[in-house]
């Protein structure tokens, strides 16, 4: 899977992409990841990416210009599945929408800007725009590399253990069963039992109560606090 992404700010995605699993994807070819300076699209000695909001208002709106040039350009060599611009009021990104985009093969992500971008870059070059939470970020390349995370890690053989992803958090719906790992007793606080036993059955059966009991758990904390906010 190859994904390019485009930010005013590259350097800002330098470190999260080289790290770890996916360092590792890339090194394998198994993801290639490719950051564009938008300022390289500007044509003016300053390279201004933004300027004031048409009708007023505070902060500053990124240009339409460099986008359309620069998604233009990568066009010319490839297609892609779909063209992502991170905006804080896009719909939400989910383990399901990650395990979907892992299936692409072509991604683009254009980040945005905490007060916005040119509406028609919206309109006319995103396919769609997703959000990772509703809180507001100063731009979307956090956002970009928590998803290129999220879905470079669905990408089979990323992972070394094959069925590891299977097993997350939320891809089947339910959260995952806790995990412990030596020593068996750390300062009086005892791994459970059954973990020690050996009986894989045992086991099975504990992780998957485990897992229906946090995940009732956590509906039950989310019921109550929109109770809360609503009232
Ligand atoms: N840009 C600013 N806030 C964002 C968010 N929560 N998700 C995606 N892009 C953003």
């Amino acid at each position: 899977m190859r994904i390019d992404i485009v930010t005013g700010l590259p350097r800002l995605l330098d470190s999260p992409l080289q790290e770890s699993i996916l360092h590792r994807a890339q090194e394998k070819g198994l993801a290639e990841l490719v950051v564009h300076d938008l300022r390289d699209y500007t044509h003016d000695k300053h390279r201004t990416i933004d300027d004031a909001p048409y009708g007023g208002g505070a902060g500053m709106v990124l240009k339409p210009e460099p986008f359309f040039e620069c998604v233009e350009t990568l066009r010319l060599a490839r297609q892609y599945d779909e063209v992502i611009l991170l905006a804080a009021d896009g719909e939400p990104f989910t383990q399901q929408l990650a395990t979907e985009l892992s299936l692409e093969d072509r991604l683009l992500l254009l980040c945005g800007h905490y007060k916005g971008v040119d509406q028609r870059v919206r309109d006319h070059l995103a396919t769609r725009a997703v959000s990772i939470g509703d809180y507001v970020l100063t731009g979307g390349e956090l956002a970009a590399a928590v998803i290129v995370d999220a879905v470079v890690r669905l990408i089979p053989g990323v992972l070394n253990d094959g069925s590891s992803a299977l097993t997350d958090s939320y891809q089947d719906g339910l959260l995952g069963s806790p995990q412990y790992t030596r020593p068996a007793d750390y300062r009086g606080m005892a791994v459970p039992e059954v973990l020690l036993s050996g009986n894989h059955d045992d086991i099975a059966r504990w992780r998957e109560a485990e897992r229906e009991r946090r995940t009732a758990e956590r509906l039950a904390r989310t019921e109550i606090e929109k109770k809360h906010t609503h009232d």
